[in-house]
C-alpha cells in the first residue's frame, strides 16, 4: 500500500507556482491577487479560510479576506460580490460555503463574474467543464486528478465509483474522470444517498472517491484488493482527548481500507492539502487569462 501524500504533492507544486510568479514580478507584472469573502463564525470555514490565506502567502501572491458578520443581508453580500468583480487589482475570488441560512448561495454563486470565479462554481464554468473546455476547475477534483497524476496511477478503462453527488466534488469528480485523458478515461458510476446496495458497486470498483461526508462510512469488506482510495472526507467528530476537542475524521475506515489498497489518501495531509494548492492554480490562471484578455 502506498499513501498518496497530498502534503509534499501540493508542496511541489507550490513551489512551481511560487516560481511563475517570481517570473511575473520580474516581468514588471503585479502578483496575482486572491481574495476570500467569509460570512460569519462557521469553525470549519474560518479554519479552510486561514489554510487559503497562508497559501497565498508562501506561493507569494497578494490575499485579502473580507469577513463580513452572520446578520449580512443576500443584497449587501450582491454588493459586495459586484465590488470585487470590477475592482481591477482583484484576479480571482471565493464566497466560502456554506453561507448563513438566509442568503441563497446559487444567486450568490451567479453574481460572481465567471473570469474571476476561481472555485469553477459558476454555471458558465461548470458548463465548460462538462464540454471538457479550458476553465476553472472546482479544487477538490482539479486537486483529486493532479495527484492521481502525480503518482502515475493508471485510469484508462478503470471503473471508478464516485461516492457523492455535491455540486462541488461528486459531479466534477465524475465528470473529469471520464474524460479522455490521462488521468482519465475511466468508466464511472456515481453512487449517492439513494443508491441501493452501494457495497456492490464499490466491490467492483478499480478506483473509489468517497465524498459524502459521512465518517468512516466506506469499510473494509466494501472494497476490492488494489483499488485506489482517495478520501475526501473531512467531519469533525468530538474527541476530548484533543487539544481542540475535535478529530477530524475521512469518509473512509481507514485501518480496514488501507491493507487492502493499492493506494489510499491519509486523512489529514491528504486530498485536502491537494484542494488549496488547486486554488492557487486557478488564481494563477485567472491572472493570465485576465492578461491575456488585456
Ligand atoms: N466550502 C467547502 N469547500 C469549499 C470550496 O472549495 N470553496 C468554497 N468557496 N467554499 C467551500
Amino acid at each position: 500500500m502506498v499513501l498518496l501524500d497530498g502534503k509534499t504533492t501540493s508542496a511541489a507544486i507550490k513551489q512551481q507556482i511560487a516560481k511563475q510568479v517570481e517570473e511575473l514580478v520580474a516581468n514588471g507584472e503585479k502578483r496575482p491577487h486572491l481574495v476570500a469573502i467569509l460570512v460569519g463564525d462557521n469553525g470549519a470555514s474560518k479554519t479552510y479560510v486561514a489554510a487559503k490565506e497562508k497559501a497565498c502567502g508562501e506561493v507569494g501572491f497578494n490575499s485579502t479576506v473580507l469577513r463580513l458578520p452572520e446578520e449580512t443581508t443576500e443584497a449587501e453580500l450582491l454588493k459586495e460580490v459586484d465590488r470585487l468583480n470590477h475592482d481591477d487589482d482583484v484576479d480571482g475570488f471565493i464566497v466560502q460555503l456554506p453561507l448563513p441560512k438566509h442568503i441563497n448561495e446559487q444567486r450568490i454563486i451567479e453574481a460572481v463574474d465567471p473570469s474571476k470565479d476561481v472555485d469553477g462554481f459558476h454555471p458558465v464554468n461548470v458548463g465548460k467543464l462538462s464540454l471538457g473546455l479550458p476553465t476553472f476547475v472546482s479544487a477538490t477534483p482539479f486537486g483529486i486528478m493532479e495527484l492521481l497524476k502525480a503518482y502515475n496511477i493508471d485510469t484508462k478503462g478503470k471503473h471508478c465509483v464516485v461516492l457523492g453527488r455535491s455540486n462541488i466534488v461528486g459531479r466534477p469528480m465524475a465528470n473529469l474522470l471520464s474524460q479522455k485523458g490521462n488521468p482519465g478515461d475511466c468508466t464511472v458510476t456515481i453512487c449517492h444517498s439513494r443508491t441501493q446496495d452501494i457495497a456492490s458497486y464499490t466491490r467492483s470498483a478499480d478506483i473509489i472517491v468517497a465524498a459524502l461526508g459521512v465518517p468512516e462510512f466506506l469499510k473494509g469488506d466494501m472494497v476490492k484488493d488494489g483499488a485506489v482510495i482517495v478520501d475526501v472526507g473531512i467531519t469533525r467528530v468530538p474527541d476530548e482527548t484533543r487539544p481542540k476537542g475535535y478529530r477530524i475524521v475521512g469518509d473512509v475506515a481507514f485501518d480496514e481500507v488501507a491493507p487492502k489498497a493499492s493506494y489510499i489518501t491519509p486523512v489529514p495531509g491528504g486530498v485536502g492539502p491537494m484542494t488549496i494548492v488547486s486554488l492557487m492554480k486557478n488564481t494563477l490562471q485567472a491572472a493570465q487569462w485576465r492578461k491575456q484578455a488585456e
